[in-house]
């Protein structure tokens, strides 16, 4: 990597979940680090995926194309789409056209989740119906359906919970500025499992707090349920950090490896926002829903860095007083 001293002027920014981490960059790509452009990658290289997952869970949101490149680059992610689905209907025949447009889309979709722009009612909106349009999707992928159908045969209300945590752990993703269907599959499916080792514990314990093996089975469910998942053919290690990682606090104060800080897993933390909101949810479930709505979103809003980076609290807690409460 090369550094330069390049001007603000010299640069665009774009968003780093827009990209398809797998693709050939068609500009060369800097990242901006203490105050300085710095050349990341070259014209026909990739990101990789390894790599933008590093930097997604660092916090790093965005990369910077030299001015002049920008229509380029920008063209290059609006073609992601167009170009896969030509070649497909190509080869498949026009009348399969539909058949196939869908299975793409399906895979390369990139939400516009408007992370550069000031949050209203329309752009909540619009976010909302996008967690929908990407939940009914990801429903009819073999991998998630057998995945609920599992839950619901074990415990209904791990169940009901883990698909609650799996739809605001999206929602709070996109408005975190998460648009790229592979990182938001990984939420989703983190959601969807991150109570998983709790099914392994007997419910007599779980059920009463007096219990003495209650602390420990407690503790214990993070890692049981990652190593569990480990064991499962097809489940990405993103996953398994999300499970391993959604009792983690910001603070250093969670559970089981008393991480902190940038230590975890941007993921794991929206996974984590979402357990705890809708845990609040469960607990007033007698209130009305106004009322048990702006119970959990103060929990987050007066957090101060207990269990969350402070940093995308403001963003969090008015994108679900404008879902929730407005
Ligand atoms: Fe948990």
């Amino acid at each position: 990597m090369t550094s330069t001293s390049f001007n603000d002027d010299d640069f665009s920014l774009v968003i780093l979940s827009n990209i398809n981490p797998e693709r050939e960059l068609p500009t060369d790509v800097y990242i901006h680090v203490d105050s300085k452009y710095i050349k990341f990658k070259s014209k026909g290289d990739q990101i990789g995926t390894e790599k933008y997952d590093y930097f997604l869970s660092k916090g790093m949101k965005n990369i910077y194309i030299p001015a002049e490149d920008i229509m380029t680059f920008l063209s290059w992610i609006n073609d992601d789409l167009i170009e896969e689905e030509s070649d497909f209907v190509k080869k498949a025949g026009e009348e399969s056209r539909d058949f196939f447009k869908r299975g793409k889309d399906f895979k390369q979709k990139i939400y516009e989740v408007y992370f550069e722009d000031e949050l209203n009612g329309k752009i909540v909106e619009t976010l909302q119906d996008n967690v929908a349009d990407f939940v009914d999707n990801i429903k009819k992928n073999e991998m998630t359906s057998k995945a609920i159908a599992f839950l619901m045969s074990k415990n209904s209300s791990v169940a009901d919970h883990s698909l609650n945590v799996a739809n605001l752990s999206i929602f709070i993703g996109m408005v975190m500025g998460h648009g790229h269907q592979f990182v938001l599959e990984n939420l989703y499916m983190g959601g969807l499992f991150h109570d998983y080792g709790k099914l392994k514990i007997d419910p007599k314990v779980l059920e009463n707090k007096e219990n003495r093996m209650y602390s420990h089975a407690v503790q214990e469910h993070p890692m049981t349920g990652a190593n569990l998942l480990r064991k499962t053919d097809g489940i990405p290690k993103q996953v398994l950090t999300i499970v391993e990682q959604h009792h983690e606090q910001f603070n250093g104060h969670g559970y089981p490896n008393s991480l902190q800080g940038d230590q975890i897993y941007d993921l794991a933390q929206i996974v984590s926002m979402a357990n705890v909101f809708d845990n609040i949810l469960i607990e007033n479930k007698n209130f009305e829903k106004r009322q048990k709505y702006k119970k959990a979103i103060k929990v987050l809003e007066y957090d101060g860095g207990k269990h969350w980076n402070p940093r995308y609290m403001d963003r969090v807690v008015e994108a679900l007083t404008l879902a929730y409460i407005d």
